[in-house]
């Protein structure tokens, strides 16, 4: 069979062996569809692909043990948030990017605790409880927390500045489902932009920031593992994320608690900022065989 346009996805497709697991064969067979399609419409010369080749080779390049350039390209292209989208919870909290910056392990902490070690926490404090369904308490629920700082770094871009864990916190859910801690009240951020990926949102005429958030990874014994975000309300860049990742339930209202009764329950004085959320988890999926 001579190799032509009309030809082509069945001249790859046909090579993949009638043993090959099926679903290998869906997912790579599904690529050739879509990629032949795409190359059929948009035609691109040979210069053209030769340079797609070169970016895709500098993203790889980019990447080491704590960058992950093609994370970024995935996410910057919306791809990241479209898997969140397809795979996330039936009923409990909608899910979004898990994002390149949990790439350490967070320091245990009590509930109470500061995440942050450079102020001590006075400006803000999240307050969440983990519930299962019919908004059952999950007590003793697993809930990691990773944020930027007010000047909106993560501790691993400033190792100088912040101490390592600065920012994170791992915490164990009380009787209640409860977890709150001390923190700042993050910025908003740009993703790095010092790559590749960086010089195609200059190009795009695209800008790079992610709107001030908290990440959320919570865990309970017969649940789903759920990955999301605390978004801050009326932050920059809340309807313009660059990498897609706001859903309307996520965004949280950081409250000013003025009232010293209100604010003596978690021993601080009046002026912070209150995030309280409910993270609700769906129950595990049943592998049925
Ligand atoms: C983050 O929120 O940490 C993040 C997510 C996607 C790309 C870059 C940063
Ligand atoms: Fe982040």
């Amino acid at each position: 069979m001579d190799f032509t346009e009309d030809t082509a996805v069945a001249a790859v497709k046909d090579t993949i062996a009638p043993d090959t697991d099926p679903r290998l064969a869906e997912l790579v067979g599904g690529l050739v569809d879509h990629l032949h399609a795409y190359v059929r419409e948009v035609r691109p010369t040979v210069e053209e692909w030769t340079a797609a080749i070169e970016f895709l080779t500098a993203v790889g390049q980019k990447c080491d043990d704590t960058r992950q350039e093609f994370v970024l390209l995935s996410d910057v292209l919306g791809v990241s948030m479209l898997v969140e989208t397809i795979n996330g919870q039936d009923t409990g909290t909608e899910s979004t990017v898990l994002g390149p910056f949990h790439m350490t392990e967070s320091p245990r902490r009590e509930i109470r605790d500061s995440i942050d070690e450079l102020t001590g926490g006075r400006d803000c404090v999240v307050e969440l409880r983990v519930l299962g369904a019919d908004d059952t308490p999950l007590p003793g629920a697993e809930v990691d927390i990773w944020q930027a700082t007010a000047e909106g770094f993560y501790d691993v871009q400033q190792p100088d500045v912040q101490p390592a864990g600065n920012g994170r916190g791992l915490f164990s859910a009380d009787d209640d489902g409860r977890v709150w801690f001390r923190t700042v009240v993050p910025s908003h951020y740009p993703v790095p932009t010092d790559g590749p990926v960086g010089d195609l949102l200059g190009a795009l005429g695209r800008h790079a920031f992610r709107p001030a958030h908290v990440h959320v990874l919570a865990t309970a014994d017969g649940h789903r593992e759920l990955t999301t975000h605390l978004f801050v309300a009326g932050s920059s860049y809340i309807d313009s994320d660059a990498v897609f990742a706001v859903k309307k339930s996520l965004i949280v209202d950081f409250e000013r608690i003025e009232d010293p009764e209100v604010a003596a329950r978690y021993g601080l004085d009046a002026g912070f900022r209150l995030a309280r959320y409910d993270v609700v988890l769906d129950p595990a999926r049943v592998d049925v065989a």
